[in-house]
Order: structure tokens, then sequence, then C-alpha cells
């Protein structure tokens, strides 16, 4: 399902470390997916494409999603973190044929989570944090819990999030704060 030509662009697009890093992402959703009973070619194509958005060597990423028509909020505007992830929706359907909504959502989402996350936008979100490349502290308890329980685990990754950029005063995109509401009260 996923072509040759999808390993070269992506490679090409992205960079070989980030690559790997997808290659990583897209085996962990698999892995997750065959846990949690979720279809396992939509994770996988969504783990693999997650970070198309990242274009390597691209200094304007506004530019890049002005040229693409998309309408960035002020949070996006104000924290270019966030952009792959809407970025990387439109380059999934324009440039990887991908028409699956669900693909698309989990891809768009994988950064900020928000409120009602599907089971792929989770299983993406948290395969992100804890794909084999991760080796962060106590990167093997979000692992564990991922599996055990990953509504948990992604609050858990959530919050850690929240402290860094708090820390680093950047601003918190509003999805993030719905969606970690609403794991709380869960
Ligand atoms: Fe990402
Ligand atoms: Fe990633």
């Amino acid at each position: 399902m996923i072509g040759t030509w999808m390993h070269d662009k992506l490679k090409k697009n992205i960079g070989l470390k980030r690559y790997n890093h997808s290659i990583g992402v897209m085996n962990t959703s698999i892995e997750l997916a065959k846990h949690y009973n979720c279809s396992v070619e939509k994770a996988a194509l969504a783990g693999f494409l997650h970070d198309c958005g990242k274009l390597q060597g691209e200094k304007n990423l506004l530019k890049v999603a002005s040229n693409f028509d998309i309408i960035l909020d002020n949070v996006m505007k104000n924290n270019k973190e966030l952009i792959h992830g809407v970025l990387g929706e439109v380059l999934a359907k324009k440039e990887y044929n991908v028409m699956d909504e669900e693909v698309l959502n989990a891809i768009r989402f994988h950064t900020t989570g928000r409120e009602d996350m599907s089971l792929l936008e989770k299983i993406v979100y948290i395969a992100d944090v804890i794909e084999p490349g991760r080796s962060f502290k106590g990167v093997e308890e979000i692992r564990e819990l991922a599996y055990r329980d990953i509504n948990k685990s992604i609050l858990y990754s959530m919050d850690n999030t929240i402290k860094f950029i708090v820390d680093r005063g950047s601003l918190m995109h509003l999805d993030t704060i719905k969606a970690r509401n609403q794991l709380i009260i869960l």
C-alpha cells in the first residue's frame, strides 16, 4: 500500500533523519492498531506520513502554507512548530494522494491533539512520542502505558508538552487544552 515512490518522496522532502523517525512511528502505529483493534492500513499510512509537512531546508513555512491556501490561526502563526500538522494534511492529499479523511485528520492533529480524538488520531499521537528512536527520560513508562491505557498515556505526554511550552514561553494551542481537559474527566 505504501509504494516505493512514497518512500522516495518522503525521504527527499523531509530528510533521512525524519524519514527514519517516520518509519518508527509507522511501525509503532501498526503495533498499537493491532493492540486496539484499529485499521492497520490506516495507522501505517498516517504514521508514515505524519511529519510529511516538516519540509527540510524550508525556512518559510508561513509562505508555503499560504501558497497552499492554508489559513493559519494566530497561535500557529506564532508557534511555527504547529504548522507542519496542517501543512502535512494538505501535502498528504495533494502530493501523496491520500483521500481518507481519518488518515488526514490523524496527520493534521498529531501535534496539537484535539477534543474528541478518534482512536486512529490517538494512536498516531502517542506513536510519535514512543517510537523506538525516542530516548528521553521516562519513555519506557509511557511506552508501557500506551498499551495499557492510551488515554492516560496521551494525557501524560500532553502534560509534559504543556510544561515544555510554558517553560519556553511559547503559545499553547487551544486544541491541546481542550484535548487535555477532556482526557482528565474521561
Ligand atoms: Fe510532527
Ligand atoms: Fe514526528
